[in-house]
């Protein structure tokens, strides 16, 4: 795992410098320079990682308040592409853990596209951050280069850093068993492209435990057949309204290798008194 130097950032020309990750992830740039520097020194948290005294990627969150709680938002987080998959995102997100416990801040919150697979392994698997709601098109269009073009559906997330269940994920604890593997709400087939589809989508399972596939390539198949991920983002819509509304809970997110290749899947769990509740005043609710 490659080791970055994480530090708070402090000059223009570092803030400037995530002006131009942005663009590169995102192809534009939603947070400028001048809101960083502001956010740094009046309460929230603009953390970067450098990797051999190169600026490669970083966090920004500000404070914001959640159910009565001050909370840290935490708006964007990006590496440049050639960082990814080596860790950096998860060193990141610790060492944001570490200063917002000094704050005195018990949570941090984002939201996350539900079909980026890379983002759920993190999220869910590794930091144990939990779902809290499903967003319909919770930014509107927006000219990122990721979306290409979807509805901005979005997870919710709080991570609530102080909880023995987070520390136990954090220690590499996992949150149970998942075998023998749940029924699937989707059954999905590898088509002609390669690339993963539903083929039945069973709304009316009633398991204490059901598992969700989701595709492992959401950009390349954005890039290559949007027709497709249009679909996926459909018919996983409609599947996380319908569950969570049921008193399902996402629980965790699991890769499987089946057949030779690596599956992944959502772990939904059934709680018996629990409905999810929506905050107070939502992220896709009118202000
Ligand atoms: C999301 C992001 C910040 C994560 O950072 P990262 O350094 O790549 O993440 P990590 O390496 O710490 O963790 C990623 C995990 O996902 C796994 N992963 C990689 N590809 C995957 C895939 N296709 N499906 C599922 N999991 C995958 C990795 O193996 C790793 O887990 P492991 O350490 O157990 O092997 C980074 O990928 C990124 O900048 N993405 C684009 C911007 C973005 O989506 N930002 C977040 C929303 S604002």
């Amino acid at each position: 795992m490659l080791k970055p130097e994480l530090r708070l950032l402090e000059e223009n020309r570092e803030f400037k410098q995530c002006e131009r990750i942005q663009r590169v992830v995102w192809g534009s740039q939603s947070i400028s320079a001048e809101v960083m520097a502001l956010t740094q020194k009046y309460g929230g948290v603009v953390l970067g990682a450098f990797v051999k005294g190169r600026l490669v990627g970083f966090i920004y969150a500000f404070l914001a308040r959640r159910n009565g709680k001050i909370i840290h938002w935490s708006h964007l987080m990006a590496l440049t592409p050639k960082f990814r998959d080596q860790g950096l995102g998860l060193h990141l997100k610790l060492a944001h853990r570490d200063l917002a416990l000094q704050q005195g801040i018990s949570s941090i919150c984002w939201t996350y596209d539900p079909l980026q697979s890379r983002n759920a392994s993190l999220n869910l698997a590794k930091l144990g951050a939990r779902v809290e709601e499903y967003v319909v098109d919770c930014y509107g269009r927006f000219p990122s280069i990721i979306e290409g073009g979807l509805p901005s559906d979005r997870f919710v997330m709080n991570w609530r850093i102080r909880t023995r269940e987070v520390e136990k994920r954090l220690s590499g604890k996992k949150a149970g068993a998942v075998y023998p593997l749940p029924p699937r709400i989707n059954m999905t087939v590898i088509n002609a492209q390669g690339f993963l589809e539903n083929r039945k989508i069973d709304l009316d399972h009633r398991e204490p435990r059901l598992l969700v596939e989701i595709p492992p390539d959401a950009d390349l198949m954005r890039r290559k057949t949007l027709a497709l991920a249009k679909r996926w983002r459909l018919e996983t819509r409609k599947i996380f309204l319908r569950y969570l509304a049921e008193s399902y809970q996402v629980e965790d997110f699991v890769a499987v290798n089946e057949s030779g290749r690596k599956r992944y899947y959502y772990v939904l769990r059934r709680h018996a008194s629990r409905r999810s509740t929506p905050p107070e005043r939502g992220i896709g609710q009118k202000l």
